[in-house]
């Protein structure tokens, strides 16, 4: 392992009898998708509630009280000398995924809080705060649309009418498949106690970019989330017949469509800094001799300077009306969710790094539950190395060993929070 410091737990602390390849191991299967590759693991489905079901087993196995919150959060506490709630460091991350995607972004979290834990209690840490394990619902936002879904519901930063009525893909809105997920729809909503438990979250992650690649180093820590958001461009024109339809005649969305995707694409290069994408794009009623009628596509678009983002998605929003209009079509464009840019508590930062000597503090492109949780608490994140540098994709990948240096780097911060060595 690479991770060096004056802290505890030390190299001569027993090794725990699960490692984070091990358990990540465990749930190699859950939601694995034949058809697109990688894992699908869009919140409360199977897959989803299967891993949550893995986790609450790992929980009972430590001997963890588990809590599922109104909301659908997973709080596993650890029964310690101090008892109570009341200022606790929580760790934890995401179990969902994006359609297609990594095995390691939010289980690694998950697991590695667990591997933490375990170091903590093979030291026989006496904690002077309570320490609890988090599993946040719906941190993409690939099944209800907004992006940290289960922490903007918790915090209040997202309407809980507005929540209740997102829909997926099937068109059942986030509160029916709550409902029949065993939870009551009526009582989602902010919950300004869960949240005032939260002392200080640390909220570990496998590295989406290059950086501890290039770096060479296993472990780094965050020190900012780039602001991103989401938009839902509907393109609306005539369907129509493919064989009958002469190509003068037409007003098909799908041409302007086309014409968009490259004007983002444009829009973002001349913008220096931003990132705009286009990864879904639904033909309605999409059928192969069908004009479609109407296309909708999703925007993510991304800077540090939230003014810019705003410009960016008004020049995009200029230019695909005129696009549309070439067509004879017409453009609507709807928000979906908006984070903006934030930096993680900088005095929680540099106490990481006195701990961390080695470790990088970096800036991710990235989102993150902990980037809504710093908005209300002292909040700070690691990262592990991704050989790949590829995320969101079945290439993502971490080793087995930078995967438990990531989990005694986490066990290292928890155990400095819970009985302080360092100034
Ligand atoms: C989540 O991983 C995001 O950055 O969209
Ligand atoms: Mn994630
Ligand atoms: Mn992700």
């Amino acid at each position: 392992m690479t991770v060096s410091g004056p802290t505890h737990p030390s190299a001569s602390t027993p090794a725990p009898a699960d490692t984070v390849a091990g358990l990540l191991a465990e749930i190699s299967r859950v939601g694995a998708d034949t058809h697109r590759g990688g894992y699908s693991r869009p919140v409360f489905s199977t897959a989803e509630l299967d891993l949550r079901a893995w986790f609450l087993a790992h929980a009972a196995k430590r001997g963890l009280d588990v809590e599922t919150d109104r909301n659908g959060v997973i709080w596993a506490w650890w029964h310690t000398p101090v008892g109570g709630t009341a200022n606790a460091v929580v760790t934890g991350s995401h179990l969902d995924s994006v359609p297609g995607g990594g095995a390691f972004d939010g289980p690694l979290g998950v697991a590695s809080a667990l591997v933490a834990l375990d170091f903590l209690q093979a030291e026989g840490l006496r904690p002077e705060r309570p320490l609890a394990i988090a599993v946040f619902p719906e941190e993409e936002g690939s099944r209800f649309g907004v992006a940290c879904l289960g922490t903007r519901v918790l915090t209040g930063a997202i309407d809980v009418n507005l929540a209740r009525g997102l829909r997926d893909q099937n068109g059942d809105t986030f509160a029916e498949v709550a409902a029949r997920s065993g939870f009551d729809p009526t009582l989602l909503g902010p919950d300004p106690e869960a949240l005032a438990r939260i002392g200080t979250f640390i909220e570990l992650h496998v590295e989406q970019g290059r950086e501890l690649i290039d770096r060479h180093q296993a472990v780094g820590i965050g020190s900012s989330i780039l602001g991103h958001g989401r938009w839902r461009l509907s393109v609306t024109g005539q369907g129509n017949h493919a064989g009958t339809t002469l190509m003068t005649d037409r007003h098909d969305p799908m041409i302007a469509a086309a014409g968009i995707v490259m004007a983002i694409r444009d829009t973002a290069r001349a913008q220096p800094g931003a990132r705009a994408t286009v990864g879904r794009l639904e033909p309605v009623p999409g059928g192969t001799n069908v004009i479609a009628s109407r296309v909708d596509l999703w925007l993510d678009a991304r800077h540090p300077d939230d003014a810019v983002t705003a410009s960016v998605v008004a020049t995009i929003l200029a230019e695909a009306r005129l696009i549309a209009a070439a067509e004879g079509c017409t453009v609507q464009l709807t928000e979906e969710s908006v984070s903006r840019t934030v930096s993680f508590d900088t005095g929680l930062r540099d106490h990481l790094s006195l701990l961390l000597p080695d470790a990088p503090v970096q800036h991710t492109g990235a989102g993150h539950d902990a980037g809504i949780l710093t908005q209300y608490v002292p909040t700070a994140m690691l990262f592990v190395r991704n050989p790949t540098g590829v995320s969101h994709s079945p290439e993502e990948y971490v080793e087995d060993d930078d995967a438990e240096a990531g989990a005694l780097a986490l066990a290292r911060v928890l155990a400095d929070l819970l009985v302080p060595t360092t100034p």
